[in-house]
């Protein structure tokens, strides 16, 4: 190489002068700018108005503080573990590999609504029940639901403006009926909604409720034949309504207490029911019930056998992720699955990366199963 070389020829690169490279450097440039742009999109930062997942959660720590290392939502809980043992009667509905008859090992949560890691359990808590099927070949199947028959908005956006409308006023301990005005004349859902849920008694413990998935989903055969469903945990064990007389109970960690006790005398077990959407039902919004007349196919029976605190490794560090699903299971056209996805992200990676503190719920040491 001759000793004048420029530095552009000694180190063997293009010349800015050569209009090729620069072409080519140019669209380098615009690569990396607009992959920029996607993330700060993602990130909400080009749209601060738009209802992030990291807006959403902001919200939630708003209005509960942050409770570092727990959950921004359904934050007090307890793990288990089980098995879910399929009967075959879902093949016909789905491919999934869970419906095929046998037993899966399960993890699982229990959790009261609200994100308040140590709130004492109370008449009108939300209960909640969380699982992980893992079938031993993949195809894992996540869920989380609730034992309210409707949920009470149709949309991501109407459960954020709900957080904040609800939010009882410090001075008469209830939400400011101007706000809850403004909000429930903006969401026409959430009164007719809040109807049916008042209409519906409510389980005494964990280990009687039902717990609803409440957003529709898609089933695919092996044929590729589509239905849409909703599905339901149903309790073994008889239902037996909450009393007045339970929200007296000095311990307040009495509903967690009463499933720790239950299940170190023997196992819970809940049937897994389908039920099947015909033409017309609603599936983008979980706040409509579907006519009670629908056939509801019991698919199997899940075990729950054995109980344990919330730590390192267990339910404690798992997402609950409703858009987990294996081949056979696919979204519907529910606004709310995404927005759930999304949520449920943000609220793992920020309580991953905390300091933990103990959990309220504590199993005595011996009373897991
Ligand atoms: C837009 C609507 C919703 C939002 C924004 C939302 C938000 C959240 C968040 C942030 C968490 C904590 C996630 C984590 O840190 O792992 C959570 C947990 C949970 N949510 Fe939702 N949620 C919504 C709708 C629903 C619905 C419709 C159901 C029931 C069908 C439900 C049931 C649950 C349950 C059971 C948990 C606890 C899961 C666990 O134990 O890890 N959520 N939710």
């Amino acid at each position: 190489m001759p000793q004048d070389a420029t530095a552009s020829q000694r180190y063997w690169l293009p010349s800015l002068t050569d209009k090729g490279a620069l072409a080519r450097l140019a669209a380098i440039g615009a690569v990396v700018v607009a992959i920029a742009v996607c993330f700060a999109y993602v990130a909400g930062w080009l749209s601060p108005g738009r209802l992030s997942q990291a807006r959403f959660i902001d919200r939630f720590e708003k209005l509960n503080g942050v409770h570092p290392g727990f959950r921004r939502n359904h934050a007090k809980g307890v793990c288990v573990t089980g098995s879910f043992e399929s009967n075959g009667q879902g093949v016909r509905l789905s491919k999934a590999v869970v419906f095929a008859p046998g037993r899966v090992p399960v993890t699982g949560r229990f959790s009261l609504a609200g994100g308040h890691p140590h709130v004492a359990d109370g008449p009108t808590a939300v209960l909640a029940m969380a699982l992980r099927f893992q079938p031993p070949a993949g195809q894992e199947w996540r869920m989380a639901m609730i034992d309210i028959p409707v949920f009470l908005v149709k949309d991501g956006e109407g459960l954020y403006e709900q957080l904040l409308a609800s939010q009882p006023d410090p001075k008469t301990g209830q939400p400011d009926p101007a706000k809850m005005a403004a909000f429930t004349a903006a969401h026409p859902e959430f009164l007719p909604a809040m109807q049916i849920v008042k209409s519906t008694p409510l389980p005494s413990g964990f280990s009687n409720a039902t717990f609803n998935g409440l957003n529709a989903f898609r089933f695919v055969n092996a044929s590729g034949a589509a239905t849409a469903v909703r599905w339901s945990m149903v309790a073994s064990e008889p239902f037996t309504p909450e009393t007045p007389e339970q929200g007296k109970n000095p311990d307040k960690n009495y509903l967690f207490d009463d499933v720790i006790a239950r299940v170190a005398r023997g196992p819970l077990q809940w049937h897994l029911l389908v039920t099947i959407g015909q033409p017309g039902d609603p599936t983008s919004d979980p706040t409509l019930p579907w006519p009670r007349d629908r056939e509801r196919v019991d698919v199997g029976t899940l075990t729950i056998d054995h109980v344990e605190t919330e730590a390192p490794g267990n339910c404690r560090d798992i997402n609950f992720d409703p858009l987990v699903l294996p081949a056979g299971i696919e979204p519907s056209d529910d606004p709310i699955l995404s927005a759930r996805s999304a949520t449920y992200s943000q609220s793992f990676t920020r309580r991953e990366g905390e300091t933990k503190t103990p959990s309220a719920v504590q199993v005595p040491v011996g009373k897991g199963s």
